[in-house]
């Protein structure tokens, strides 16, 4: 199963970046097949007719399950992760399983993962087996919570994928 996380935070290399790419072990126990860190993509993600974000699609399109990462910003996910969800087209993601992952500084923004993220994942044509995982921005690699989310999380994302290999 290939993995592909989308991280959208203005910083680059940040912890949202690294929580995206533990989810990711914890999804397949190997390093993602690629981390697409969104912060190096600059003025290309207001460029439609850039290749390097045709390309990014196409790394995201060839994976078998997406984390799409980001920080929380005013309650919700950043503007620089929907300019690149942004490319892509009603149902284009065709069922692929994805996880939602927001990080943020105050759990009463914890709902914004399910409420704001994941809609949009769904209307570009992803399928979300999972709760969306909220982390705490400093305890974001508490591996306890990791492992509570991962327990469930887990056999619904590998079945899931299973069932769009051999539909
Ligand atoms: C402009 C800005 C707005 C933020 N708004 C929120 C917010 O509404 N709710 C929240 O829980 N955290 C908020 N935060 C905190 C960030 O979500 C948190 O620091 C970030 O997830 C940490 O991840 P990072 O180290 O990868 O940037 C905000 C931070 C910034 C810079």
């Amino acid at each position: 199963v290939s993995v592909t996380v989308v991280v959208g935070n203005p910083r680059p290399g940040s912890r949202t970046r690294h929580a995206a790419e533990l989810v990711g072990y914890r999804l397949t126990g190997a390093q993602p097949d690629a981390v697409l860190d969104l912060a190096e993509m600059g003025a290309d993600l207001v460029d439609w007719s850039s290749a390097r974000i045709a390309g990014l699609k196409g790394q995201v399109l060839a994976a078998d399950v997406i984390v799409v990462a980001s920080p929380t910003y005013k309650g919700t996910f950043t503007g620089l992760l929907k300019l690149f969800l942004d490319r892509f087209g009603a149902g284009e993601l065709a069922g692929r399983p994805a996880v939602p992952l927001m990080l943020g500084g105050d759990l009463r923004h914890a709902l914004a993962v399910e409420v704001a993220l994941k809609p949009v994942l769904v209307e570009i044509g992803a399928s979300c087996p999972t709760r969306g995982l909220f982390l705490l921005d400093s305890a974001y690699d508490d591996p306890t919570v990791l492992d509570e989310w991962a327990a469930q999380a887990v056999p619904q994302v590998a079945a899931a994928a299973r069932g769009r290999q051999q539909p």
